[in-house]
């Protein structure tokens, strides 16, 4: 970080900016549509100038160039939230991953266990009082400037003003590049049948009043049609994309009836298009905080009725979740998933939903009696509460295995319930002759 606390941030091109990054250092880059693509680009551009840089981004929406095969020996790449675009890179041993629930992560940068050499950022222009706004992405990347030796922002004119904990002063940036881009966007996917019918399922779980966590995938965007004739939503959310504007427009989520944060939408970062960032801006509804807050189950227990979906890859009779993995490889994080599961389950009336389609593209069951060779537990048995498919709900909490694996059958695909029950069957046949036998 800049050192004197009177002096500005020094404009540069991008390749000048660049050249300060040394060799062998750590770049914690700013994620999702957050990401400092002119920045990024620029390092990848003159690749020759580094040696063995670790590049450590989350959520990747962007090109992922670093990853490319003929650069392995200037960058490498640590994720922790693998993306399409670097999947390969990482089955393939040219990266690596590092789990951490989302809000953990940016302690691993001032105690010492993940020091920040250079943060790579993307800001709003500054007002007048020298203030940039970190826009649609707080996150890890607010922690990343303050814990930096150096800081280099993309200071992009089309990078929302928005409101909140989210704010850096030009005196803590040392290179700052001044770009007039439009922001990466992930368009909402039109629901299909199957995701219409899940969200359905899902908003019958929504009571007025509640205050909603959406996790990323089809499936969030599928249910926002459902909740209609809800009133007074709140958001609490690590991320929201376009759907929510219209809940918000529509008077659905007024947040009214929040216990934290009343009358704003609180949420870490913003993925979706033009239509959400325009929104966002300037917008004293929605507020930006870093994700050791707003991801902290400890705050958002705080707020009563919390209810968090999210999706998964696979569910085992037993109701351990795999999220981020199919089989060894690994598709994506944790991000936010543990940490909403958590807090609903902590606060007052609070509901946990993994939600999900019973098969995958109608292939393989996605409820199965034991995890892929390889998988990872995203979601433990002992956190799991309700299991969602277009065939129904499964209430896990409370249940024993036995009751677990028959409530599961039950919302499973019809084509994969037979070879399930016959699973089930021998894990739990004894007990079910004892008890018939008993009543
Ligand atoms: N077996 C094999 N492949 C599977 C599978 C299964 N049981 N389930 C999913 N897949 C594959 C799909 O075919 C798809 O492959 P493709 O990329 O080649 O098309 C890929 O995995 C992604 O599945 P899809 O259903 O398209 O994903 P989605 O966009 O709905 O997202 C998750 C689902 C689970 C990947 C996503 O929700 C996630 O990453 N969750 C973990 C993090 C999280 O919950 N964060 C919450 C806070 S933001």
């Amino acid at each position: 970080m800049n050192s004197n606390n009177n002096a500005r941030a020094k404009f540069v091109s991008a390749e000048e900016a660049v050249r300060h990054i040394p060799s062998h250092s750590r770049v914690v880059v700013g994620h999702a549509a957050g990401e400092p693509s002119v920045l990024l680009t620029a390092m990848v551009e003159n690749y020759a100038q580094y040696e063995d840089v670790e590049i450590v981004h989350m959520v990747c929406i962007g090109k992922g160039l670093y990853t490319a095969p003929e650069l392995r020996k200037h960058f490498r790449h640590n994720s922790v939230f693998v993306g399409k675009n670097t999947q390969e890179a990482i089955a393939s041993g040219r990266g690596d991953f590092t789990p951490v629930y989302f809000y953990c992560f940016p302690a691993l940068f001032s105690n010492g266990q993940m020091p920040v050499d250079v943060a790579l950022i993307q800001v709003s222009p500054p007002d007048r009082f020298g203030f940039c706004s970190y826009g649609i992405s707080n996150d890890y990347t607010q922690a990343a400037a303050q814990n930096a030796r150096i800081v280099i922002a993309e200071i992009n004119e089309q990078m929302p003003r928005t409101w909140g904990d989210n704010f850096i002063h030009l005196t803590e940036i040392d290179y700052a590049v001044k770009t007039n881009r439009p922001l990466l966007e992930v368009p909402p996917l039109l629901p299909s049948a199957i995701e219409e019918a899940i969200g359905e399922h899902c908003a019958s779980l929504i009571e007025d009043g509640a205050t909603l966590q959406l996790g990323i995938g089809g499936i969030p965007n599928a249910l926002l049609k459902f909740l209609n004739k809800k009133k007074d939503l709140g958001i609490h959310s690590e991320m929201i994309a376009d759907g929510v504007v219209d809940l918000i427009e529509d008077g659905v989520v007024t947040n009214k009836a929040k216990t934290i944060h009343p009358g704003k939408s609180i949420v870490t970062f913003l993925m979706g298009t033009k239509k959400l960032y325009d929104f966002a801006h300037n917008n004293p509804m929605i507020e930006l905080y870093p994700v050791e807050y707003v991801n902290d189950p400890y705050i958002i227990r705080q707020n009563h009725k919390m209810v968090s979906i999210n999706s998964c890859v696979q569910v085992d009779l037993m109701g351990q979740v795999a999220s981020t993995t199919i089989g060894y490889k690994q598709i994506s994080g944790v991000g936010g998933q543990v940490d909403f599961v958590r807090g609903a389950a902590m606060g007052k009336e609070g509901k946990s939903i993994i939600a999900m389609p019973s098969t995958n593209k109608g292939k393989t069951s996605k409820i199965v009696p034991i995890l892929d060779e390889g998988a990872a537990v995203t979601t433990n048995r002992y956190d799991v509460q309700y299991i969602i498919t277009e065939y129904g709900i499964a209430d896990l909490r409370g249940k024993t295995l036995n009751d677990r694996g028959k409530a599961l059958i039950e919302i499973a695909h019809p084509d994969f319930r037979d070879q399930l029950r016959e699973v089930w069957e021998r894990r739990y046949i004894y007990k079910e002759t004892n008890k018939t036998e008993g009543a």
